[in-house]
């Protein structure tokens, strides 16, 4: 007889009763299948088919040039290796702040196409609209207030946003509006940890931090940064567990040097 074990699916209602009952939300980004398969099976339980694409992937400086067709394709690969995850995806910019209706046409391509489990998309009463528009069709979308790097040509630097009690008080409010409109998570990057704490406490629906304190109810970090892929950026928010750029380089000189000396391939690597 054989014994299948059931895998539990992580939903939107999975997380809400983590936060009720005090567990920590753990998230990564993933943007390829290869990448995705190892991060569910380790056990992570949210994915986020981050618009950090465009740096990670595709060298770009910012996120803002990566398209909707792009995100598409990443989220695609990604839902193919998840058997638990919940995996959400980001609006790229351009893709949603032009009207409600350009929103939700974008979320239901992301939704019907890569076969998403849900969005996510930056901003508060700005974009309040249009989260409610596509709550309507019946796609959870995730929040994202803080540091939203699609308006970094507004801020002008990567630096920690709401330390001024006016923006402050304005996210307090906007995490408060998404919230009511029916986000069922919210991440804060890059904000001071007091105040995102106060935010987690706030709310009802899970706060996923990201350079923002460990009072909030996960953490979510870029998988390339934190294994050590990506070697320049070095915010103080992130810890690395691995130094795969060495390893890798390391592995890649043993190869080309394996290879020089006609070492590879040996007589059990031949036919
Ligand atoms: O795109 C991304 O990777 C993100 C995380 C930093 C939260 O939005």
């Amino acid at each position: 007889m054989s014994v299948h074990k059931e895998i539990r699916k992580v939903t939107t209602h999975t997380l809400q009763e983590m936060k009720l009952s005090g567990q920590k939300i753990s998230m990564l980004t993933a943007y390829d299948y290869s990448m995705a398969r190892i991060l569910d099976a380790a056990g992570i339980e949210v994915l986020l088919v981050g618009d950090s694409a465009s740096n990670v992937m595709a060298g770009h400086e910012t996120t803002l040039p990566i398209t909707l067709d792009q995100m598409i394709y990443h989220a695609s690969s990604v839902i193919r290796a998840v058997k638990r995850a919940l995996v959400v995806v980001d609006l790229p910019f351009g893709s949603y702040q032009g009207n409600t209706k350009e929103a939700l046409s974008s979320a239901i391509r992301i939704m019907k196409q890569a076969e998403a489990h849900a969005v996510k998309l930056e901003g508060g009463a700005e974009v309040v609209e249009s989260v409610k528009r596509i709550l309507l069709a019946g796609i959870p979308v995730m929040g994202h207030l803080g540091l939203t790097p699609q308006s970094i040509y507004k801020f002008g630097t990567y630096e920690v946003r709401a330390k001024e009690e006016a923006e402050a008080a304005k996210l307090k409010q906007d995490a408060l509006l998404l919230q009511e409109a029916g986000c069922f998570a919210l991440v804060l990057e890059k904000v001071p940890a007091k105040l995102a704490a106060d935010v987690a406490k706030s709310l009802h629906i899970p706060v996923i931090g990201i350079g923002a304190g460990n009072q909030v109810d996960g953490q979510v970090l870029v998988t390339h940064d934190m294994l050590g892929i990506t070697v320049e950026f070095k915010p103080r928010f992130l810890r690395r567990y691995l130094d795969l750029n060495t390893a890798i380089t390391q592995a890649v000189q043993q190869y080309i040097s394996d290879i020089k000396s006609g070492d590879f391939p040996n007589d059990s690597e031949q036919y």
